[in-house]
């Protein structure tokens, strides 16, 4: 399973990419308003870090301007993937790209049918948002489980890449059902290192080998 970062925060993302476990990056237009710099220069900077895909997204909303956007986007780097909003225009500007040989996020993914058509239209990744999909009182995992039962079924090459991550257990399920990728903001990624258990195993194991007065080396 792939491990992508949700945020456009540089230092966040130099930290998480010295584990070596980093596989790429998501941002969106929030976390660009968020970070507070200018959008282009820190998608540069973003993909001079890490070296796997590095989704920016177009804020147009017919396709000529998707378009339009994804010619400024794609220049930036060779790792730039172009992420497009699940509506009519973004999985028409996904097949025009796509054919082109562009990597293309499709994101605000909600449905099974959706993540359907965005197979069909050549995307690269899907973003189905389990938090926000959880936060109405539907199951989030089980819109995964479905995608993952339909791109099986046919073959699709489309990447599911599991967004709107807010703890630890959503990675968990995602890895359950096969999920190819997931994005989480730096704080759950951290979280996934962790567990009490650990901490006071350590503890224990260096009390004990300070009273064995040894050095290592
Ligand atoms: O990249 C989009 C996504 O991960 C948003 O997450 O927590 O704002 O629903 P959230």
């Amino acid at each position: 399973m792939k491990f992508f970062v949700d945020t456009a925060d540089t230092a966040e993302i130099t930290e998480l990419a010295a584990t070596g476990l980093l596989d790429g990056v998501t941002t969106n237009p929030s976390l660009i308003q968020k970070a507070g710099r200018d959008f282009i220069e820190v998608v540069r900077e973003i993909c001079g870090i890490v070296p796997g895909p590095v989704s920016a997204e177009v804020v147009a909303l017919d396709h000529d301007g998707m378009m339009r956007e994804a010619e400024i986007l794609r220049k930036v780097a060779d790792n730039v993937c172009i992420k497009v909003p699940l509506t009519i225009d973004g999985l028409k500007t996904c097949k025009a790209l796509s054919s082109d040989g562009t990597m293309v996020n499709v994101t605000l993914c909600f449905s099974a049918n959706q993540a359907l058509l965005a197979a069909k239209a050549g995307a690269s990744f899907i973003s189905p948002f389990v938090g926000r999909h959880d936060d109405v009182g539907f199951d989030g995992m089980q819109l995964i489980a479905d995608i993952r039962t339909i791109y099986d079924n046919y073959d699709f090459g489309t990447e599911i890449l599991v967004a709107s991550v807010r703890h630890p257990v959503h990675v968990l399920e995602s890895a359950k059902i096969g999920a190819d990728v997931m994005t989480a903001p730096p704080a759950v990624i951290r979280a996934l290192f962790n567990h009490p258990l650990t901490e006071k195993g350590i503890q224990g194991f260096l009390a004990d080998w300070a009273k064995t007065g040894q050095k290592i080396g």
